[in-house]
């Protein structure tokens, strides 16, 4: 896979590329990220890429010109004009796991990263073909956003994690929270694990850990667990346990 992100600071992404899991999906050839400023696509002196907003108000909007030229040098050195453009926005669909999925199908995706108070009409509405939002909340870059949206696709390239089972046992891939998880010791500070996963019973700690995740999503996130299919069986242990654990 491949991901083309056009910002105008791409030396944020240094460190969080470089780490870990992104860094190992680099290493194996699983993704490219391919960083573009914005700003070299400017053709006056100053290297303009913000303007005042016309009709008045505070702070800058980011121009159209070196946004599109950026674009459009993008999908010609890629010949093509089939990539997703997705500009990351307050304004946008509401990312989530789902939303991760669904991008993960595509070979190619260009991320725009907004800044200032804004980003001129005119490239949501004849550039991009996707707004995405990472929560309702203001970042001061799209940059942070476009980290958090490639870290949690790059996690779902099969081959990328260890195991072939951890991405699926995250929380949210099932409409659930993770269930809790325990290592060594088996004692600490005196709060022992629970017994069931020291008892080797694979059926039975399967078990557990469904009753836990339904559990906890249910007191956390009431409107998680009423998207999430139950068996009338687990609908009624939800109801005997919600009161009275924590
Ligand atoms: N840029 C500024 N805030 C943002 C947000 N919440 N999501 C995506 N991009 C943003």
């Amino acid at each position: 896979m491949r991901i083309d992100i056009l910002c105008l600071f791409p030396e944020m992404f240094a460190s969080a590329f470089a780490q870990s899991i992104i860094k190992r999906a680099k290493e194996r050839g699983l993704i490219d990220i391919v960083l573009h400023n914005i700003r070299d696509y400017t053709h006056d002196k100053h290297r303009t890429v913000d303007e005042y907003p016309y009709g008045g108000g505070p702070g800058m909007v980011l121009k159209p010109e070196p946004v599109f030229e950026a674009v459009e040098a993008v999908e010609q050195q890629l010949n093509t004009s089939e990539i997703p453009i997705i500009l990351l926005t307050p304004q946008g669909r509401l990312f989530n796991q789902q939303v991760a999925r669904e991008l993960v199908l595509y070979s190619h995706l260009m991320l725009i990263c907004g800044h200032y108070e804004g980003i001129d009409e005119r490239v949501r509405r004849h550039l991009a073909t996707d707004e995405i939002s990472i929560g309702d909340y203001v970042l001061s870059s799209g940059e942070l956003a476009a980290m958090v949206i490639v870290d949690a696709i790059v996690r779902l390239i099969p081959g990328v994690l260890g195991s072939a089972t951890s991405a699926s046992s995250d929380s949210h891939s099932n409409g659930l929270l993770e269930y809790p998880q325990y290592t060594r010791p088996r004692v600490y500070r005196g709060w022992s694990v629970p017994s069931v996963l020291l008892s080797g019973n694979h059926s039975e700690i399967a078990l557990w850990r469904r009753q836990q995740a339904i559990l906890r999503t249910a007191k956390r996130r009431p409107d998680l667990i009423k998207k999430v299919t139950l068996s009338d069986k687990e609908k009624e242990w939800i109801s005997e346990n919600l009161l009275n654990r924590k």
